[in-house]
């Protein structure tokens, strides 16, 4: 049976590991050629190879998403293998290895740097191609982290909330795009996930935290695998979602309820 995705040209930031990794596996199976965009050449270059090696067609390309240059150099080497781009999520975000306790104006900004600036210049150089297309979906990749507003303890100095804060600005962002680019035929929706057992978080979220989340709030009582993430992605990239657009999709167990 052909795959929903049958020739989709995706690129997928952050797919050297966990999420990223999930999504690039899943598009892969639904017939989409993919790039495995991501900072780490090794466990990139990794991933690319093992979805090869089951028949894909995927390859790895080295990006900073904080770097205009490289994420122009991306769309461009997208561009140049595969001759158009179709679906672009942008999952890449400083979170394996966040410092929770770092509340300075420096870290603020750097984390500023890769979640949003990141975000916003990925989708920024594979834009021009999916205008002329006439057709492109962009899937921005958020966080349950922009809605939770649970109090951080701190002695004096307000804290920076920066993982938090840098989500919700990628919602605010996905919402401006989505209303700008309709007439050219290219869509902007996000995903914002609620826990979901990757190495980074179990390496950084508290398990009495995971806990409180599982079961005092979400409706569905148990943590999120990332593949729990990926039919909504294969939907939002593929024609059954051809009528929706600046949409913030919530795969959380009920976690949160917009609306
Ligand atoms: N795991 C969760 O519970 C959870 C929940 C909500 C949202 N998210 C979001 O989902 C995404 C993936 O989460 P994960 O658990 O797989 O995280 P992860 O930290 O394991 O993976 C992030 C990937 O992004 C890459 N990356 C980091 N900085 C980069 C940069 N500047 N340029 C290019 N690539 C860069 C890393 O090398 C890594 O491969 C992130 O955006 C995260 O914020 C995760």
């Amino acid at each position: 049976m052909a795959g929903r995705l049958e020739g989709n040209v995706t690129i997928i930031t952050g797919a050297a590991q966990g999420i990223g990794e999930a999504y690039a596996r899943r598009f892969i199976a639904e017939g989409a050629r993919v790039a495995v965009a991501d900072l780490n050449p090794d466990k990139g270059e990794a991933v690319a190879e093992a979805l090869r090696k089951e028949g894909g067609d995927a390859f790895f390309v080295r990006v900073d998403v904080s770097s205009e240059e490289d994420t122009k150099r991306m769309a461009a080497t997208v561009l140049e293998r595969f001759g158009r781009i179709d679906t672009t999520i942008t999952n890449a975000a400083i979170y394996h290895d966040i410092d929770n306790l770092d509340h300075s104006l420096a870290y603020l900004k750097k984390i500023f740097d890769v979640n949003y600036f990141g975000t916003w210049l990925t989708a920024r150089a594979v834009y021009p191609a999916m205008k002329k297309q006439g057709k492109g979906s962009v899937i921005t990749q958020i966080s349950d982290a922009a809605y939770l507003r649970f109090p951080i303890p701190h002695e004096d100095e307000l804290p920076s909330f920066h993982y938090s804060v840098t989500k919700a600005a990628v919602a605010s962002l996905t919402h401006f795009c989505a209303a700008s680019s309709g007439t050219h035929g290219v869509r902007f929706n996000a995903i914002s996930p609620g826990p979901t057992m990757t190495e980074a978080t179990l390496k950084i979220v508290p398990k009495a935290m995971l806990d409180m989340l599982v079961h005092g709030a979400m409706s569905i009582k148990r943590p999120l695998e990332a593949e729990d993430l990926c039919g909504t992605a294969v939907f939002l990239a593929s024609d059954d979602s051809a009528m929706i657009t600046g949409q913030v999709v919530c795969v959380d167990g009920g976690l949160i309820m917009l609306g």
